[in-house]
């Protein structure tokens, strides 16, 4: 007999992100981390290949990940005002906790690299939702830093993957606001009936 979960339910109904920039600490502990890493793992991939990878980012490497972003923002555009150098460099310290998930498909004989793409994806979902299960607050961000190929080293990528996104992890300082969804019948229909 189907025993449905509400406190599952009602969670996955009201969970939402909340902006990196108005995050602050504190934030998970390194054994929490890892939980939330097991969880996240828990997605389907097809193959068992394991297409992604987690990389947290020491908070001492993140003050000088900001430098780097400044430093690269600065060539790219050499005018840019000390807001938005402020926010070059503060990139990396919105939040107590930056994990990066990568996406790191393999030459299969039979799984597609699409479907492993989508199950990175589907790990850093699960990542993101295991941190709001925990009770923190968290945002799943790529933005510019994670496209330009003079970052990709310091920021760990490897030979054949790309970032599929930081989850930044910590506590609002604001309170929560909900977001526009898209209306069901707009993005849900049926074929057949
Ligand atoms: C792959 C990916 C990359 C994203 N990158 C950005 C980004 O660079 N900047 C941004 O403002 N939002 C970005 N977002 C959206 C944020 O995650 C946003 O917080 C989210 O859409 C809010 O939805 P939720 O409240 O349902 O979690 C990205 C989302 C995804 C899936």
């Amino acid at each position: 007999m189907q025993q449905p979960n509400s406190e599952v339910i009602g969670f996955m109904a009201n969970r939402r992100s909340v902006p990196a920039k108005t995050m602050s600490g504190p934030g998970p502990d390194e054994s929490s981390i890892r939980t939330m890493i097991e969880i996240a793992t828990r997605v389907p991939d097809h193959g068992k290949i394991a297409p992604w990878r987690f990389q947290r980012y020491s908070p001492d490497y993140c003050a000088k990940l900001g430098e780097l972003f400044l430093q690269r923002a600065l060539e790219l555009t050499p005018d840019l005002n000390e807001d938005l150098q402020e926010i070059e460099r503060t990139r990396f310290t919105r939040t107590p906790v930056v994990i990066a998930v990568m996406s790191a498909p393999q030459d299969h004989p039979k799984v597609p690299e699409w479907e492993q793409v989508l199950s990175a994806g589907a790990a850093a979902m699960n990542l993101l939702i295991a941190a709001n299960a925990h009770g923190w607050d968290a945002q799943w961000l790529t933005e510019w830093i994670a496209f330009d190929e003079k970052l990709a080293e310091p920021l760990g990528v490897r030979s054949g993957e790309k970032i599929a996104g930081f989850i930044y992890v910590g506590t609002r300082t604001m309170p929560k606001t909900e977001r526009d969804r898209p209306a069901i019948d707009d993005i849900y229909s049926t074929l057949g009936d």
